[in-house]
């Protein structure tokens, strides 16, 4: 299923913050209502705020009356400027803008012919990222096999992208191969994701799910209940693995454990210009801790850190699968080349 759409105009995509209880769809005409709806991860997920931030700018472009490519231009910067101040991890978003912008800066007299350039190549970054999710799980499936169970964190399905999914794009590969998998799927505290979104869409194509809070990832795989773990990425660098908080408490659960930890990410979540210290990992709010749902669950005025991710040394990392191919432990030592 497609999670983001371009029609006239206004970009179509689930509101995430409803599931799994209500399926709303969002329809955003504006730059400000793109960047709320990312803010508060209404669109989230690496791979689709890399479309989606590509589609802000296409919102921008369509609906301009700029008077000149110059003061086109500008105001697509400025748009730029507006979504990539809502999320500073998830490389995709930044990624997204500025391929569009540069391709809108390829043209210099025609403002028709920007506008059209723009949201070409926005609708363009959405088809590739649903094809590259496509040959994630091919890439990925030989390394699942029949019988396996694969503990996951966050949510790298198809709501995390524009279709298909990364880590869950492996899992879907897998199981349309016929091989009988269960996944486990981690709550992912604070927001959830886990359990709203990850058993949601398991759940309706029918793949064997169940959850588990947190702190039971080293309980199940102390039990030899997990054969594999595959999880998505917000940022590969050349050190390390940024992705959802808890990531990184996984991943060294799975090395005590001898269990395979593989992340699965196209290669648009790849920076290996930068290591883990130049990453700025998003702060959120108190309330995320604080609060389950409405109901606050502890004292007023109690000091709380709310870091959204977290990052995961290459050394606990058994390979990275993406779209051109899967890199295995020994080959990150060419990430630091800056290149792939
Ligand atoms: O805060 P979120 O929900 O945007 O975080 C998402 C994740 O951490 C995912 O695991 C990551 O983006 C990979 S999705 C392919």
């Amino acid at each position: 299923m497609r999670m983001i759409k371009w029609q006239n105009g206004t970009v179509i995509t689930p509101d995430q913050t409803k599931l799994p209880l209500q399926e709303v769809t969002l329809e955003i005409q504006t730059v400000e209502q793109m960047a709320e709806a990312i803010k508060n991860l209404r669109v989230r997920g690496a791979p689709l705020l890399g479309a989606a931030a590509a589609f802000a700018i296409a919102i921008a472009a369509y609906h301009s009356n700029a008077k000149t490519p110059l003061q086109l231009i500008s105001e697509l910067e400025y748009a730029g400027n507006t979504i990539k101040k809502q999320r500073p991890t998830a490389v995709n978003l930044f990624w997204g803008i500025d391929r569009v912008l540069k391709k809108a800066k390829t043209i210099q007299d025609n403002i028709e012919e920007i506008k059209n350039k723009v949201i070409e190549e926005a609708q363009k970054i959405a088809d590739e990222d649903a094809q590259n999710n496509r040959a994630i799980g091919k890439n990925g499936s030989p390394l699942i096999e029949d019988g396996d169970t694969i503990l996951t964190h966050c949510n790298a399905g198809e709501l995390c992208a524009v279709e298909y999914g990364t880590a869950l794009g492996v899992v879907r590969a897998a199981w349309e191969e016929g091989k009988k998998i269960k996944v486990i799927a981690d709550e992912t505290r604070p927001l959830l994701q886990g359990a709203r979104l990850t058993t949601y869409e398991l759940k309706r194509d029918g793949i064997p799910v169940t959850l588990i809070t947190d702190n039971m990832a080293g309980y199940v795989m102390s039990k030899g209940l997990v054969n594999k773990v595959i999880v998505g990425a917000d940022r590969i660098v050349q050190d390390a693995v940024f992705n959802k908080i808890g990531t990184y408490s996984v991943a060294v659960l799975a090395k005590e454990h001898n269990v395979p930890f593989y992340v699965a990410a196209p290669t648009s979540t790849f920076d290996l210009t930068r290591k883990a210290s130049d990453i700025i990992i998003e702060e959120r709010k108190a309330e995320e801790i604080t609060h389950v749902g409405c109901q606050q669950i502890a004292p007023y005025g109690v000091n709380v850190m709310n870091p959204a991710f977290d990052a995961t040394p290459l050394k606990y990392v058994s390979a990275i699968i993406c779209e051109k191919k899967v890199f295995y432990n020994k080959d990150f030592k060419d990430f630091k080349k800056g290149k792939i």
